[in-house]
This record gives structure tokens, C-alpha cells and sequence, in this order.
């Protein structure tokens, strides 16, 4: 493809001339197993006293050394820790939760810090992470919001960062100024109270995670991610037996540190060499009889094509915004993007078996720094999973003597189609997804490419983000059809705030597929060269932001703001 082939000569020569001696090639092929670059002068990077620099990692000048490194780079890269550096075979950890400090029902009152912390996750090594909650002990990661649709949610939230920070409810209809977008940072060592009711009809998988200004990436790869659910009522799959797996990525260095970003984090969005389950690497799940899974795509960039293998169908009965109107029974894959969440019905069968839940090759088209971009990443085991039946076994009882599967009520809940009132037409909005290299930037003396490249841009109808600006206009309670087109070179996950919306259709190499069933969704993968179409509403005025739910690009300015009014 051509644009994919003059990108990768603009980086290929970008970073030759960043490198110096280091030929494109051998910095590529270190990149294979380390970073490209030696970032041993910002070692202390993920610890506080290093971080009052990382404030301005916009601006390559506040990079102090990184130009005589990249000039002396034969000795590039942080050495990274082994990918079985963690220890795996774990229980599934229980998350922590968040505590309720109010006992008002219809209240839910809590105090959320966001702080360093040290914790041993390599044998000998300490990690600092950044994280919510004290988190001295359990996963390194959320705690778990648990609240119920009609709940009043009062959150202050405390900043012991040094950095600014936010906490957006991903997916949730908070009212924008509660919405932690990123022109309400809230300064370090400052706090601020985050105040919203949860409508009926809420119920759903969500999350919180930090949306400051170009500083996103780097606060959840460091740990800065939570689960939040809420609960209906009336929920028709109340009886079933709940598992939560939240996942997230990391990348290690072999110092036990939390490894920077490199050049081809920032371009394809950071993959780490660990995909933690619940704050562990391949953790065990015994099922003993059927569950319900919710389960997070919670990290930077990396995609999920969830699988327990051809032999171990599960249903999908909810997407990002709670349930569907029918169970999608016998799939073998679910392809989740960064930022999006399932529900699954896991049975537990009538045999004891095993299994390994897999995240499958999938080729979201990551560039390279040579023509023809990276291939795709192997199929990763993310956790064990043993199927133990509570009557199977035993006695040697035959099948007859086995309970029946637990049959999905249908339909789960009604879901009306999106739709302007009859006789209207729903407003039409174009959202495209486009990137550019700009040459000059990255041959500019002094230019890197270490953290955010100067040059490299990711842009939504043809800009990047811009706080003062404002790209599209709506107006609240007006069902709008909103086109999503992707003319890059690879997958992007667009992501909408403060409302749930639908997906109408999807057209690629001309032909429109109708999504075949319908469900509410706050994130959505768009291919490259696909257009993907959806009826939306936002029903508070103010300001919203869309943008791409890889991380590293949302922090290069692949985002935009929508204000409803
Ligand atoms: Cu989870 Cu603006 O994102
Ligand atoms: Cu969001
Ligand atoms: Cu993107």
C-alpha cells in the first residue's frame, strides 16, 4: 500500500538520523526484544523524583539527555524482563473493592486515591506502579466500583501523583463537568469530588481510568485502570454465579521497573511482554458449573480475539453497556479492542476438562520500521482453565445424571433500535481517522523518537487534538447517524463518551454488512479502510470527547471534542 510504504521510509529515515550509526535495520531488529532506545538516563522514570520531567514529554527539550543517547546508541534499549519473568499458576485473584463509606441506600460514597506504589511482582525485583486505592496488598489493579442503576455516586477523588490527573467513568452517562475530561485536571496533592446518578436502564461492564491531557498512556500503563459495574435490578442472569477478569498489559524492564514507552510504542500503541489477568500473569479458573464472565479489555493498545478453543463454545449476553436482547450462543472468538468489555456465559460442561482462555492471532496491521508493517503477534495464553463439573466424576454416574446446562433466559431485556422520531431524519456526522508524517519534524536537530515523537501525527478529520477547538456540534436528546471512516493503515478502536450508541453497519472493499444484532456499545474497532456507522444520542449539554482508544494515539492528539448543546 502506498501510504503504508512512504510511512515506513519517513521512520525508517527518521530514525536512522535519530540513531546515528545504528542502521535501520539493527535498530529494528533490537526492537524485536528490547527498546530501541537507551533510556538508562531516565531509569528512574517510573519512580516519583524522576516524574517532575515527565510532565512535559511533549516537549522533546524537557527530555534532557536523550539526544546524546540516541547519538550513542550502540548500547540502545532497556534490557526488558524475560516474558516469564512473572510468576504464572496463581488462583485467579478476587479484586479489591472499592469501599461504600455511606450507609444512605441510593448512595454509594467513596474516596478514591490515586498514588506510587511499591509492590514485588518479579521474584526480587520491586515494581512502583501507580495505582488506586492503598494497594499495599491484592491485584495491581482497580479496585472494583460496584453500584446499582438509580445509586447516587459520590467519589472524591485524592491526586498523590506528581502529575495531573482525572478520572473519566468509561461509558457511563455522567454529566460532562463529572466526566474527568482533560480540561478539569485536578492538580497533585489536590482532590476533587465526582458527582453523578446512574440512570435506569444503566446496568453494564464499565471502567475508570485517567484521561489527562497527552498523559493518559502513560498513568494506566503504570496502573491507573479500574472495573466498575453496575447492577440492574431486575437482572435476568442474577442467579448465575459471577467471574470478573480484568485485563491489563505490562511492560517490564528487567530492573523490576516499569519500562518507557519507545518509538514503536508510541506509533502502534505500547504492548508489554505481560497480559495481566485480575493484576497476575495466567492465572487459574476452576468452573464448576456455568458463570457469568465480565470481562475488560483494559490495556493501551493491545487487542483481545478471545478464545477457549474450537471445542469450548461460550455465549456473549452483554457488550459494553450491558446486556443483549439474545444471547450470542456457540461462539469460539470475541474480538475485544482496548477499552471495550464482554459478558459470557461460561459452562461448565458435563466432563471435567481443561482448556486455556487464548488471546488468537489477530493482525491489527502495527506498523513497522521497514516496508510491509509487523507481522501479528503469537496466540498468548491469558489464563488456565480447568472445567470441573460438581457432578461429574464421582461416582461414574453417566450422563443422564447430569444437571441440564443452565438455559439463558430470552430475550435477556428489550433493546429498542436507535432511531429519530418517525417522519425526522437523523442529523449525519462524519468522523476520519487519517495519519501523516511529517519529515521535517522528525529530521529537525534535536528531534527523537523517544516518548512522543515530534512528527508522527494520528488525526480525526484531519487535525489533532486541540483543546480549544471544537470539531463537531450536537444537540441533546437528537438521535444523530455518525460515520466512522478509517483511511490509516491500521485498526483503531473509536470510543465516544458520555453515551452508549449502536452500530448500523459496516462497509468495507463495497460492501455494507448490517451489524446482525443489536447492542449497546461506547467503543467500536474500525479496520483500516472501513467505515463504520452508528445511531447515537447524547442527552447532557457540555463538552464530550471521542477519540481513538489506543492510548499512546489518544496522547498524540487522536482525539477531538464534541459539544452538545
Ligand atoms: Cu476510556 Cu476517553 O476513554
Ligand atoms: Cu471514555
Ligand atoms: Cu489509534
Amino acid at each position: 500500500m502506498i501510504r503504508r510504504e512512504f510511512l515506513a521510509r519517513a521512520l525508517s529515515a527518521a530514525v536512522a538520523s535519530a540513531v546515528g550509526s545504528l542502521g535501520v535495520r539493527s535498530a529494528f531488529a533490537q526492537h524485536a526484544g528490547h527498546d530501541m532506545h537507551d533510556m538508562s538516563g531516565m531509569s528512574d522514570m517510573s519512580d516519583m523524583e524522576g516524574m517532575g520531567d515527565m510532565h512535559g514529554m511533549h516537549d522533546m527539550a524537557g527530555m534532557r539527555g536523550m539526544t546524546s543517547h540516541a547519538a550513542g546508541a550502540s548500547d540502545a534499549g532497556v534490557a526488558l524482563a524475560s516474558p516469564d519473568a512473572l510468576p504464572s499458576g496463581a488462583p485467579l485473584a478476587t479484586l479489591r473493592r472499592l469501599a461504600n463509606e455511606s450507609s444512605d441506600p441510593g448512595t454509594f460514597r467513596a474516596t478514591l486515591v490515586a498514588q506510587p506504589v511499591r509492590r514485588q511482582l518479579m521474584p526480587g525485583k520491586q515494581t512502583q506502579f501507580w495505582l488506586y486505592g492503598d494497594a499495599a496488598q491484592g491485584p495491581v489493579a482497580g479496585p472494583l466500583i460496584e453500584v446499582h442503576e438509580e445509586d447516587t455516586v459520590e467519589i472524591r477523588f485524592v491526586n498523590r501523583l506528581p502529575q495531573p490527573s482525572t478520572v473519566h467513568w468509561h461509558g457511563l452517562p455522567v454529566p460532562p463537568d463529572q466526566d474527568g475530561n482533560p480540561s478539569d485536571p485536578v492538580a497533585p496533592g489536590e482532590s476533587r469530588v465526582y458527582r453523578f446518578t446512574l440512570p435506569r436502564g444503566s446496568a453494564g461492564t464499565y471502567w475508570y481510568h485517567p484521561h489527562p491531557h497527552m498523559l493518559s498512556a502513560g498513568q494506566v500503563y503504570r496502573g491507573l485502570a479500574g472495573p466498575i459495574v453496575v447492577r440492574a435490578a431486575d437482572d435476568p442472569l442474577a442467579a448465575l454465579p459471577e467471574r470478573y477478569l480484568f485485563l491489563t498489559d505490562l511492560k517490564l524492564a528487567a530492573d523490576g521497573s516499569i519500562a518507557p514507552n519507545d518509538m514503536m510504542d508510541w506509533m502502534n500503541g505500547r504492548e508489554g511482554q505481560f497480559v495481566l489477568v485480575n493484576g497476575a500473569r495466567r492465572p487459574r479458573i476452576v468452573v464448576a458449573r456455568d458463570e457469568r464472565w465480565r470481562v475488560w479489555n483494559a490495556c493501551n493498545a493491545r487487542y483481545l480475539r478471545l478464545s477457549l478453543g474450537v471445542n469450548y463454545p461460550f455465549a456473549q449476553v452483554g457488550t459494553d453497556g450491558g446486556l443483549l436482547g439474545d444471547a450470542r450462543d456457540g461462539l469460539t472468538e470475541l474480538l475485544l479492542a482496548p477499552g471495550e468489555r464482554a459478558e459470557l456465559i461460561v459452562r461448565a460442561g458435563q466432563w471435567p476438562s481443561q482448556t486455556a482462555l487464548t488471546a488468537a492471532v489477530y493482525d491489527r496491521r502495527k506498523m513497522a520500521m521497514g516496508p510491509g508493517g509487523l507481522p501479528p503477534d503469537p496466540a498468548r495464553a491469558l489464563a488456565d482453565v480447568r472445567f470441573a463439573p460438581a457432578s461429574a466424576g464421582g461416582s461414574g454416574a453417566g450422563a443422564a445424571a447430569q444437571p441440564a446446562p443452565h438455559p439463558l433466559p430470552s430475550p435477556l431485556r428489550t433493546i429498542e433500535a436507535l432511531a429519530p422520531p418517525a417522519g425526522a431524519t437523523a442529523p449525519q456526522k462524519s468522523v476520519v481517522f487519517s495519519e501523516e508524517m511529517d519529515m521535517a519534524a522528525m529530521h529537525r536537530p534535536g528531534a527523537t523518537m523517544h516518548e512522543m515523537p515530534a512528527g508522527m501525527k494520528f488525526l480525526i478529520n484531519g487535525e489533532t487534538f486541540d483543546a480549544s477547538r471544537i470539531a463537531l456540534t450536537s444537540r441533546s436528546g437528537e438521535v444523530e447517524h455518525w460515520s466512522i471512516e478509517n483511511r490509516t493503515d491500521m485498526d483503531h478502536p473509536f470510543h465516544l463518551h458520555g453515551t452508549q450508541f449502536q452500530i448500523i453497519d459496516r462497509q468495507r472493499n463495497g460492501k455494507r454488512t448490517p451489524e446482525p444484532y443489536l447492542a449497546w456499545r461506547d467503543t467500536v474497532n474500525v479496520q483500516p479502510g472501513e467505515t463504520v456507522r452508528i445511531a447515537t444520542v447524547q442527552r447532557m449539554p457540555g463538552e464530550r470527547m471521542f477519540h481513538c482508544h489506543i492510548l499512546e494515539h489518544e496522547d498524540l492528539g487522536m482525539m477531538a471534542t464534541l459539544k452538545v448543546v
